[in-house]
């Protein structure tokens, strides 16, 4: 299995200290996710690529798009935010996207790495068409939307599916990731572990990731 990745996602971060806060955390960071909401295919609005102007870290960004049939134009919006950022990977649900294939050669054509998500309830079958085109799979633990809700651990079949068809495949999961579901993410072959509320809500961040760590080992 890959290497065990940590993504804390800024979701639950303090918008008005939001600087400050990737700065706490930014050397415990393999990437940094941007969760990104249309109020159309998640019933929650987050600001868009402006949003990326508003901050800066070393740290590549993850950002997630969940989000109706993302244009072009509107992924290049991200793309082009803000020059000092890395762009690690624009990740897009197989929902939302009716020519996803094309989408995800889009975003790869521009040098950003293409990933795919799912929806709890979206069937591995869903996306083995597409599964030579992306670098990275997220499977959702949570209907996606809001962060603070509980792991769905029936969920996991589908982790342990993907990663017996894919061995070196990076594998995210996000949504109600903390110390008592990490392990069970990563022992059913998640590698790449997104955490929001349990990271930026707890007093000591570094802390809260050093133990998330030693929690799947
Ligand atoms: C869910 C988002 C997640 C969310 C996870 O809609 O995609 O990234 O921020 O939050 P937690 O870790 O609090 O479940």
């Amino acid at each position: 299995m890959p290497k065990i990745k940590i993504v804390p996602s800024i979701l639950s971060a303090k918008m008005d200290k939001l600087q400050e806060e990737i700065d706490e955390i930014e050397d415990y960071s393999d990437l940094l996710q941007v969760d990104v909401m249309d109020n159309v295919f998640v019933p929650n609005i987050t600001p868009q690529a402006e949003l990326l102007k508003k901050f800066n870290t070393k740290v590549p960004l993850d950002i997630h798009l969940m989000v109706k049939e993302p244009s072009e134009e509107y992924l290049m919006g991200f793309i082009d935010a803000n020059p000092n950022l890395k762009i690690n990977n624009i990740t897009v649900h197989q929902e939302a996207c009716e020519y996803l294939g094309k989408t995800l050669d889009f975003i790869k054509s521009k040098n950003v790495k293409a990933a795919v998500a799912i929806n709890p309830k979206t069937p591995l079958d869903a996306i083995t068409d597409v599964l030579d085109k992306v670098e990275m799979v997220l499977i959702m633990t949570v209907e996606p939307g809001f962060s603070g809700q509980g792991f769905m651990e029936e969920v996991l079949p589908k982790i342990e599916k993907l990663r017996e068809l894919k061995p070196e495949l990076d594998i995210q999961v996000d949504g109600g990731i903390n110390l008592k579901t990490a392990h069970l993410a990563v022992s059913a072959g998640a590698n790449v572990l997104v955490a929001s509320s349990y990271i930026f809500k707890s007093e000591d961040k570094v802390k809260a990731i050093k133990d998330l760590l030693e929690s799947v080992k």
